[in-house]
């Protein structure tokens, strides 16, 4: 946590004074945050029993809370219930954008483009700052290698380079400088530790995860953030290793902050604390209160009836030192400090207007969404379109706004929200006929979200749908069209938190609508929206071009349509191996080798184990090829570092985007390592013919890994093998050794 907000001994001084003339149960208070779930109208029982609590100056946070308006009125009330005159700090989900929405998180993690990932967020930051909120529970760095997973949509995919450089630019985006820095939030990057390993892939469900796993995996993304200076770190839900991870204070402690040297704050998740008591872990309120406290947990993010009201208790119990409350409460007041809260506490409400309708917010999300698409296939130079007279759309998904924004997403602007057919018929010129067909109604969760309780979340039937009709009447419009936009994958709800699901395949009809479709003859262009890999077997083999845009945002149409004329040409990659189908997961690049390697893509008998497109694949409308992949020396010692330099270019016809990947092996150590690990990658744009030299630079954090038996961090005495090219199963290949 570093920055230009206040002067450290300035601020130190004025929060030590504040916590020497607190009482205990105002200590408690600043540790605890609300949910706010207005409107505060007559029957809102939620809403009046937290303002009650805000006017009896027993609140240190509210979440939930977007409006100006209500900021203001809120702080005012925590204000004049603060002794102190303490405000409180509103928190929020600002995963990808509040109003201006961004491509998903696993979208913007395709793009890799740390740059314009750390713009995004940057914009994201800057419209919560403007309507009072001073915090994003952002960014998620959990690694997900179970697709099954519902949050894998918020995350970076499997791998933890990729996702450190992620976490890194996104903590960057909302931070700025520092802390303090005008326009910027505090970033709470989360869920500590370990979260995307759930057992199944249910969300919730315990985590085991080993040693080497932890360190050398699930753990590099928290660590890359808590360096950047991230202000806050939230903890995960459930247990790892038998541990739940509010109460664990070897996770909250041991490791962030005695050895990464975390100097934020640290907020359970939702009703975490509380939960320490469903876990069987503590024995009541008060002992989960007290247990959170000691592990490290500063925050407790509550539903209500919190733990930390307890905190009073326990002090007086002698089950938490007073000193260790005031660690905490010195923590939470210092960010509050830092982020001008105490001099400043309210918002300008014309200034939120302004700033929330800024149209280079909606430009950014544009370019973040022509970036992060993927090209997963193009048969015969399908894409770009080649001057179409017509095009049918179909697929429900096509002209749905709120899938079209995808989930984690509060308040957004539905009118401005730019589908695929509306992107579409802006681009194309008054000389081409575009037509629209749904052809299935939309497909539904067996079992309802949790977050269906926001309006508008969960796909309503269209009335009087006729199935067969419609389905004929997308088919005759596939065979009297020139080619055929088919947008197929999940409603938003089936994604994100409480959306795991058992199996990968299209939900609903849509895969039967795509048989039809490409039965009809007329050349089909498939986009994929959606939060995680499905089952498309089927496609990649009989759908000649298939674009995944996945949830794209307020412009996803917009950028869809500059995407398929070609104006822009796509250059994402997968931040994830796509598996086949579900059975297979997870299913990832960097595994090890053992017994019979050479069947390694037969472990099943009746499915290949390889992935259906490799981790880092993803097309452009350039074509790249590899040469002279070069090393400044071949030997270095332990600790040195070694440049690698390869040569990209675009021999392709038209311009294209490309994003060299550069991996590594060891031959041998003290360890057995994976077959290759992402070290290095670069996003270029290169015009047809151009040429570029690339290096990467390979030291002691791309070279040492955790060794399980020495339990500690190590750079072997070997061989290393680079690879470098364009996916995880790069070709191009040289070699250096370690030691002596
Ligand atoms: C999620 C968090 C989120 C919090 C507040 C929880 O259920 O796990 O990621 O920040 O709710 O909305």
């Amino acid at each position: 946590m570093s920055g230009p907000g206040r002067g450290d001994a300035e601020v130190a001084e004025r929060v030590d004074a504040l916590i020497a003339g607190m009482t205990v149960a105002e200590k408690a208070a600043q540790l605890t945050q609300y949910f706010y779930f207005g409107p505060p109208s007559e029957g809102n029982g939620q809403a009046a029993a937290v303002e009650a609590a805000l006017a009896r100056g027993q609140v240190g946070s509210l979440l939930f809370v977007t409006d100006p308006a209500e900021v203001n009125r809120l702080q005012r009330l925590a204000v004049a219930g603060s002794r102190h005159g303490i405000p409180v700090v509103f928190g929020f989900d600002v995963i990808h954008g509040l109003r201006t929405i961004f491509p998903v998180p696993i979208a913007m993690a395709a793009s890799w483009d740390p740059e314009a990932i750390e713009d995004g967020q940057a914009v994201a930051a800057r419209e919560a700052r403007a309507a009072g909120i001073g915090w994003a529970f952002a960014p998620m760095v959990d690694i997900a290698r179970d697709p099954r997973w519902g949050r894998i949509v918020e995350s970076a995919g499997e791998d933890p380079y990729l996702a450190s450089a992620v976490a890194v630019a996104q903590v960057r985006g909302f931070q700025g400088e520092g802390l303090g820095s005008p326009g910027r939030i505090v970033a709470g990057p989360k869920h500590f530790a370990g979260y995307g390993a759930a057992l199944g892939g249910r969300d919730y469900d315990e985590v085991n995860l080993s040693d080497s796993e932890l360190w050398n995996i699930y753990l590099p993304p928290f660590e890359a953030a808590v360096r950047a200076g991230a202000g806050n770190i939230m903890t995960a839900y459930m247990d790892l290793n038998g541990i739940p991870a509010a109460g664990n204070r070897w996770l909250v402690t041991d490791v962030l902050r005695d050895t990464w040297g975390f100097g934020g704050f640290v907020v359970s998740d939702a009703q975490a604390v509380h939960d320490l008591r469903t876990h069987a872990f503590a024995a009541d309120l008060t002992d989960a209160g007290a247990r959170a406290v000691r592990a490290g947990v500063d925050m407790e993010m509550a539903l209500g009836d919190p733990a930390y009201a307890h905190l009073p208790e326990a002090v007086a119990a002698g089950l938490i030192d007073e000193k260790v409350l005031d660690a905490s409460v010195r923590r939470v007041l210092t960010v509050k400090a830092r982020m001008g809260l105490l001099d400043d506490p309210y918002v300008d409400e014309e200034n939120a207007r302004t700033v929330l309708a800024d149209p280079a917010h909606r430009a950014a999300a544009r370019t973040a969404a022509q970036r992060s698409a993927v090209l997963l296939r193009n048969e015969g130079g399908l894409l770009p379109l080649a001057a179409p007279g017509s095009i049918a759309v179909i697929g429900p998904l096509a002209d749905s706004r709120r899938d079209t924004l995808g989930p984690w997403v509060f308040d957004f602007d539905l009118d401005e929200t730019v589908t695929v057919l509306q992107g579409i018929r802006d681009r194309a010129s008054a000389a081409v006929e575009v037509g629209y067909a749904p052809g299935i109604r939309p497909a539904h969760r067996t079992f309802p979200s949790m977050f269906d309780m926001f309006g508008g979340n969960a796909p309503v039937d269209p009335p009087g749908f006729d199935d067969a009709a419609e389905l004929a009447r997308a088919v005759s419009l596939a065979r009297a069209c020139d080619v055929a936009v088919v947008v197929l994958g999940e409603w938003q709800n089936m994604s994100g938190e409480a959306a795991s699901r058992s199996s990968l395949e299209l939900p609903g009809g849509q895969l039967a609508l795509l048989q039809a479709v490409v039965a009809t003859g007329t050349p089909v262009v498939l986009l994929v929206m959606n939060g995680r890999p499905l089952d498309l077997r089927w496609a990649a083999e009989n759908v000649p071009a298939i674009l995944d845009i996945w949830y794209p945002g307020t412009q996803g149409g917009a950028a869809v349509a500059d995407l398929l004329f070609g104006d822009v040409a796509p250059g994402g990659k997968l931040p994830f191996s796509w598996p086949r189908t579900a059975g297979q997961v997870p299913v990832i690049y960097s595994h090890t080798v053992s017994h019979d390697p050479r069947h390694q893509d037969r472990r099943y008998w009746d499915e290949a184990s390889t992935p259906l497109f490799p981790f880092g694949h993803g097309l452009s409308y350039g074509r790249f090829e590899y040469r002279d992949l070069t090393l400044d020396r071949d030997h270095i010692q332990p600790g040195q570092t070694v440049t690698v330099s390869v040569r990209v270019t675009n021999t392709g016809e038209r311009p294209g985007d490309e994003v060299a990947q550069l991996y590594l092996h060891q031959r041998h150590g003290s360890a057995s390592r994976p077959v290759r690990e992402l070290k290095g990658f670069a996003r270029v744009t290169l015009a047809a013919g151009e040429s570029r030299t690339l290096t990467f630079p390979l030291g002691p954090a791309e070279l040492r890994y955790w060794n399980a038996a020495a339990r500690d961090w190590v750079i072997d005495t070997t061989t290393v093998d680079v690879f470098a090219g364009g996916d995880s199963t790069a070709a191009l290949t040289t070699s250096f050794t370690i030691g002596s």
